[in-house]
């Protein structure tokens, strides 16, 4: 079976858990923990080289305070818990979005277990915190615009290669598979750049109820999948050709 070497994952659909259960929405947050430990270990299990991860968006920040808080919490007492278990399994773990915002606290757990995280060589977990598609697209633009104002670059030098290399997946390849659980068929602001050629999957499935049988559904769907980046299906040198 062909396997993604990237995949993005947004994680949706915790709020509709929570009340169909007559629960708050922190309840919903909560039980989502369990799914995202399920998407490591599936992906170290198969052998993924990169998981991304979409577990608050630039826009969520608008979210009553409380859940905003709440789910800050969660995020910290996450890290606390589990840092040493993906450490052990040789996860490279780092964040992606605008930390600005965030608690100390929180921002200074991030670069902890960033560092210390650094020299693994198992899976590449980026989890998207305080993240926006748009917002980092304007933070490259800034970047290339500085260096070609200092004169280290011509404009003429900008490639896609390079504006890539200025993005927070710098150094990935682009998501080969895209998840999106709780029903809703749009990016809201994900990876808008890197998802040019991603192949996208969406599940009605809630995200706490989101499991190992479900993510072997996407990894079906991906490895059915014939990807042709433009070309006609002889050029890809498929046998079978495409409905
Ligand atoms: C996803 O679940 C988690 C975050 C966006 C932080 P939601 O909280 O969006 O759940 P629904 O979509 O309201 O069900
Ligand atoms: C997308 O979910 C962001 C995350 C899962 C972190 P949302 O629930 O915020 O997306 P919309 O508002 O339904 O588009
Ligand atoms: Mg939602």
């Amino acid at each position: 079976m062909t396997l993604p070497r990237h995949v993005a994952i947004i994680m949706d659909g915790n709020g509709r858990w929570a009340a169909a259960r007559g629960l708050p929405r922190h309840a919903g947050h909560r039980q989502g923990v369990a799914p995202v430990r399920t998407s490591v270990e599936e992906c170290v299990r198969r052998g993924v080289e990169a998981l991304t991860l979409f577990a608050f968006s630039s826009e969520n920040w608008r979210r009553p305070e409380p859940e905003v808080s709440g789910l800050m919490g969660l995020f910290v007492d996450a890290l606390d818990r589990d840092l040493d278990e993906l450490h052990a399994r040789g996860v490279r773990l780092r964040f992606i979005g605008d930390r600005r915002s965030l608690a100390v606290r929180l921002q200074a757990r991030m670069a902890g277990a960033e560092a210390r995280t650094a020299a693994n060589d198992g899976l590449k977990l980026q989890v998207a915190v305080g993240y926006g598609g748009r917002w980092d697209i304007v933070e490259a633009a800034k970047r290339l615009a500085r260096a070609c104002a200092s004169g280290a670059l011509r404009p003429e030098e900008l490639t896609e290669e390079r504006f890539a290399a200025s993005l927070e997946l710098a150094g990935l390849p682009d998501p080969d598979l895209f998840v999106r659980t709780g029903g809703e068929r749009r990016i809201s602001n994900f990876l808008l750049w890197n998802l040019a050629y991603t192949e996208l999957w969406f599940s009605d499935c809630l995200w706490p109820d989101f499991d190992a049988s479900e993510l072997t559904r996407a990894f079906e769907f991906f490895a059915s999948r014939q990807r042709r980046f433009g070309l006609t299906t002889p050029q890809t040198g498929e046998t079978r050709d495409h409905a």
